[in-house]
């Protein structure tokens, strides 16, 4: 990672906790490894990327249903699904100050390829290459660490109580196929979606959102015939490549992996992880899998519960095969502030060119001066008016206009609209200043609201 890239991704940590985007979580109390909150500006911008993935591939197609499922489940969910056994990460501790650390993460950082390598081959390059701790200690050997958190559910804490945050959105779907199923009687292929908050143990939490304990999901199963689920894949990874355009994400920052065998998750025949390049380097930002019949077996097998569908009219019964799109909120957030981060050396101002369609503040109304009743008056009307309208409309007369103009830059207000002496006693019109050009229009308030 060059230096100018970790300053890029400096620059943007300070700006999200600046402009009231994202902050260390319990910050006061000298904060929680792993977890961030999000401000007034974060919170509006995750969610316009949430609704537009609500849009694009649930309310404006008819072959997918939207699910909400409770985040504790049945302990046997994860019994069935894999996870007790194999959800983990390869552990290794300082020797000398407990410090728990991802053996992989390590040799990376060292500059060694781990694709596709096992805990003990993990084990045998840490000695071999005698890689030590960031404190330069040296290192227990490897084992694993399952990722997820537990909890006791009810009164009495005893194994029969245990349960767990789950570490993906995706169980709950799969749960409630047969519901689906049942209620709505649907074509093949069809999909269930769910947005949700997932956790994970992670060893070793970094780079700000990428790798947090606590994140959110955007995920898809999508049931087909077994014998056609190329075809839904390909569709499917079209339809990604269509929703990351509509956040603004140009292609050639996005890298298709065809994850190898050994890297691939334990229910997983085939994945393709979108990659981005982040400040931070070229990282996973989604997948992409074809999970066979993997999960509705295992359900099958562990409720003894059929999870057969039977085609309409016939009697032809099989589990169908998955196809999981599988999206972290925080990851397409990370890649749309990196994609609009804009140092405008010309201007000697930051610039956060979000698409109009997501921008967190679509307007800043402001009095051109603040003691000036009547301009005051004037302003708060407009702003009113574009409120009502748009509803994501920001009220700023704070510091003179040069200050507030740059302060709408960094939050990435596409526009901001002035009242001065010429809107009250003039023509009637405003000033509109656009973000991107530092332009100024005179328009008439008419057309503008
Ligand atoms: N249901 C499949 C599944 O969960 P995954 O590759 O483990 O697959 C899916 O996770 C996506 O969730 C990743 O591509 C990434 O965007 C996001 N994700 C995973 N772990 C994360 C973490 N610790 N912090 C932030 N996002 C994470």
């Amino acid at each position: 990672m060059s230096s100018q890239k970790n300053e890029k991704m400096e620059a943007i940590i300070s700006l999200a906790k600046r402009r009231g985007f994202i902050y260390p979580g319990s910050d006061v109390y000298g904060g929680l490894s792993g977890t961030w909150d999000y401000g007034p500006l974060g919170v509006t911008l995750k969610r316009k990327i949430m609704q537009l993935w609500w849009q694009h591939f649930v309310e404006s197609r008819d072959d997918m249903y939207g699910v909400d499922a409770a985040i504790l489940m049945n302990q046997k969910v994860w019994q069935a699904s894999g996870h007790v056994d194999t959800f983990a990460d390869p552990l290794v501790e300082d020797l000398k100050t407990g410090e728990r650390l991802r053996a992989d993460h390590l040799l990376e950082d060292a500059g060694y390829d781990v694709e596709g390598q096992t805990m003990a081959q993990l084990d045998e390059l840490i000695k071999q290459h005698g890689i030590k701790s960031p404190s330069g200690n040296e290192l227990s050997s490897v084992r694993t660490f399952n990722m997820m958190f537990s909890t006791t559910v009810g009164p009495v804490a005893d194994d029969k109580s245990v349960s767990y945050l789950r570490p993906e959105t995706a169980q709950g779907i799969f749960t409630n196929y047969k519901n689906i199923v049942d209620n709505f009687y649907p074509n093949l292929p069809f999909g269930l979606a769910q947005q949700g908050k997932a956790f994970r143990n992670e060893i070793s939490p970094r780079d700000f959102i990428f790798r947090s304990r606590e994140f959110e999901q955007m995920e898809i199963e999508y049931f087909v015939r077994p014998d056609n689920w190329q075809e839904s894949f390909d569709a499917l990874l079209k339809d990604i490549y269509d929703y990351l355009e509509a956040l603004g994400l140009p292609s050639d920052k996005i890298h298709e992996l065809d994850v190898p065998e050994a890297d691939r998750a334990h229910y997983s025949e085939k994945t393709i992880d979108l990659e981005y390049d982040y400040p931070i380097g070229r990282k996973e930002l989604l997948g992409l899998a074809y999970r066979t019949d993997f999960d509705l077996k295992n359900i099958q097998n562990a409720s003894s519960k059929t999870m057969e569908y039977m085609v309409k009219g016939t009697n032809e019964r099989f589990i169908p095969h998955v196809i999981e799109p599988s999206f972290g909120v925080e990851r397409v957030l990370m890649a749309v502030m990196e994609n609009a981060y804009w140092f405008d050396e010309a201007n000697d101002r930051i610039v956060m060119k979000f698409p109009e369609n997501i921008a967190p503040v679509k307007y800043a109304v402001s009095p051109l001066l603040k003691n000036k009743p009547e301009l005051v008056a004037k302003a708060r009307e407009v702003y009113a008016a574009l409120k009502k309208k748009y509803g994501n409309v920001m009220w700023d007369d704070n510091g003179n206009i040069g200050k507030r103009y740059r302060r709408q830059d960094e939050i990435g207000t596409p526009q901001c609209v002035v009242i001065d002496f010429e809107t009250i006693e003039g023509d009637g019109t405003v000033t509109v200043r656009d973000r991107d050009t530092t332009e100024q229009k005179r328009v008439k308030l008419d057309e503008l609201i």
